[in-house]
């Protein structure tokens, strides 16, 4: 920083009036001395540490080594926690509260007298959340991933996280695993600190800020418990006093050149569908007009490079045993924009130029790669009228393509109460099509699109079926379910319509959905069709509720658009 440039942090500090004194004075009581607050960069470190986020539960220990690294650079940090969302506990779902998380992390960092973020993250929602919430302020930012538990371990075999929840049904049912299988399962599948080890949403949500420039190169794979995560919480807290000296923005950073980086690494390594929701809030953020169409534009004809579950076999242990994402990068640099700057000043492409593959089990060179055209599609049709999405990569090939009869739940409690009745008329060729798990009609978008298949079909040995909802699901997950659609059933969509027997066509090539009923009739249903009533009439879930954005929007509130900046012309006095 230039010797006169005033940082952000004098407005509070650098006064001599009555409010600096109070400023000043309450903070010493932590026993700072005197000239502790003279032309430092404060940098604050944003925690979404939780017990009740277990994924993230060691990121307590990582601010304190991020602290080292603000204070060896000369920086004064200051801790402080946001909303954290644990994904595996909390009710409905943490979508609900991802907007209400980014509105804590937005008013945290404006309130308060910081002048760089560093952002400590983990589990699925508390990358976008903070992200969100940093990008309507529009500070220096940079993001320290909690990174992925080691490789689950259970009788000799590798497990992943959420490989062995969405089998549990087929397993207890079908298998006969007994409840002492089940526990030693539990452990196993979670053996160390950290988030979920497959691709999923955490790992997906590293990588994609990873790809946006948003973490020091390398950042996303490394496991949570490996020393050399602790070494990169210490750089990205020495960096982050070096951005604030640059003033390098979040908006010098998040360009669409960036978005667009991000989508294709995506698709790359077989990344979560959720990533399409949280990319295009965080954009929204930005003011960078992102739209659906744009991922199947853009990224959907990208090879897949890694082979990670749950569209490959491998686990992100052994991802960053061979070289992680700055290696995919690298294969896939024709598909990117390799001078898109990252936290680090440099492009993209230089940050990566020299990464080395250490396994093409795990990483494929881009002449070989495990599959073409991996990204997520785009579908449109009369169901979807804005649009529904479906990642082939971890989809049944011989799904991809098929008509057939619909089964209908109209609600999640209904699936629950009916799909292992053995009177249920459905079998292997029906579409699974179920209401209410959008983001207004849930609310909250819960991860449920995989529903799982009814026991007597399981029982034929059959694990695929077409399965739809205006739902999300896991990044842990796989089938070929349809997801996402928009608008959702709760607002009216077509979805809201569809009955039991009603033909469905799905053809992913041709990125098509289709309810094969006239428009006359559909006319007449939607004319006769009755809305739910909203599931809250009060708080925060009223409000979401009411605000809530399509997903093909991103689901962000809608006065959450865009931002507000930094600055706060008014004083506590
Ligand atoms: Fe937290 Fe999977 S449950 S990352
Ligand atoms: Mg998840």
């Amino acid at each position: 920083m230039s010797e006169d440039k005033k940082l952000r942090s004098y407005d509070w500090f650098g006064k001599s009036d009555k409010m600096g004194f109070v400023h000043r004075s309450w903070l010493r009581n932590q026993g700072y001395p005197d000239d502790y607050f003279e032309g430092k960069p404060v940098i604050g470190i944003c925690n979404t540490w939780s017990d009740l986020t277990p994924c993230n539960g060691h990121l307590r220990d990582f601010a304190e080594v991020v602290k080292r690294g603000v204070v060896e650079a000369g920086g004064f940090p200051l801790e402080f926690p946001v909303t954290s969302l644990g994904e595996t506990i909390m009710r409905p779902t943490t979508m609900l509260f991802r907007n209400l998380a980014a509105m804590d992390t937005e008013e945290s960092i404006r309130a308060n007298p910081l002048d760089g973020i560093v952002l400590l993250t983990g589990c699925d929602k508390t990358t976008p959340s903070t992200v969100m919430g940093a990008c309507s302020v529009d500070l220096p930012t940079i993001v320290v991933p909690g990174g992925p538990m080691l490789n689950g371990r259970y009788k000799g075999q590798c497990v992943g996280s959420g490989s062995f929840n969405w089998l549990h049904k087929e397993k207890q049912k079908v298998d006969n695993f007994t409840d002492e299988d089940i526990r030693a399962m539990e452990i196993g599948a979670a053996r160390s600190q950290g988030h979920c080890m497959t691709m999923g949403t955490a790992s997906s949500m590293a990588c994609m800020v990873e790809a946006l420039g948003l973490t020091l190169p390398g950042a996303a794979a490394i496991p949570a418990v490996d020393s050399r995560k602790k070494v990169m919480a210490q750089l990205s807290g020495r960096r982050i006093v070096e951005m604030v000296k640059e003033d390098l923005k979040l908006s010098k950073i998040l360009t669409r050149e960036a978005f667009e980086n991000s989508m294709v690494v995506n698709s790359a390594i077989g990344g979560s569908t959720n990533f399409l929701v949280h990319l295009l809030a965080i954009a929204g953020r930005m003011g960078v007009d992102l739209k659906l169409e744009d991922f199947d534009q853009i990224a959907s004809k990208i090879p897949l490079m890694a082979n990670l579950k749950p569209s490959g076999e491998y686990l992100m242990e052994d991802f960053y045993y061979a070289g992680g994402l700055p290696v995919v990068i690298k294969e896939i640099k024709k598909y990117l924009h390799k001078d898109a700057i990252t936290v680090n000043g440099r492009g993209i492409g230089e940050n990566t130029a020299d990464a080395t593959c250490y396994n093409t089990d795990v990483i494929a060179t881009i002449d070989k790669p495990f599959q073409q055209d991996a990204g997520i599609a785009v579908l449109k049709g009369n169901l979807c009228e804005q649009g529904a999405i479906i990642k082939p990569s971890a989809a049944t090939k011989e799904l991809m393509k098929h008509r057939g009869r619909a089964v209908v739940f109209e609600t999640i409690e209904d699936y629950h109460a009916r799909i292992d009745d053995p009177d249920l008329d459905i079998d292997e060729n029906c579409v699974i099509v179920l209401k209410g798990v959008g983001p207004k009609g849930y609310p909250g978008m819960p991860e449920v699109g995989n529903v799982d298949l009814p026991e007597k079909i399981l029982r034929k040995g059959i694990r695929d079926m077409v399965r739809i909802s205006d739902g999300r699901m896991s990044g842990t997950a796989a089938g070929t379910v349809v997801l996402h659609v928009s608008p959702e059933s709760a607002v009216g969509g077509t979805l809201a319509l569809v009955q039991n027997g009603d033909m469905i066509e799905l053809d992913v090539e041709k990125r098509r959905l289709h309810l094969d009923v006239s428009e006359e009739e559909l006319q007449e249903r939607k004319a006769a069709w009755i809305p739910p009533s909203p599931l809250a009439t009060r708080g925060y879930v009223k409000m979401y509720i009411e605000h809530v954005q399509q997903a093909d929007k991103g689901a962000d509130l809608d006065f959450l658009i865009g931002g507000s900046g930094s600055e706060v012309t008014r004083d506590l006095h």
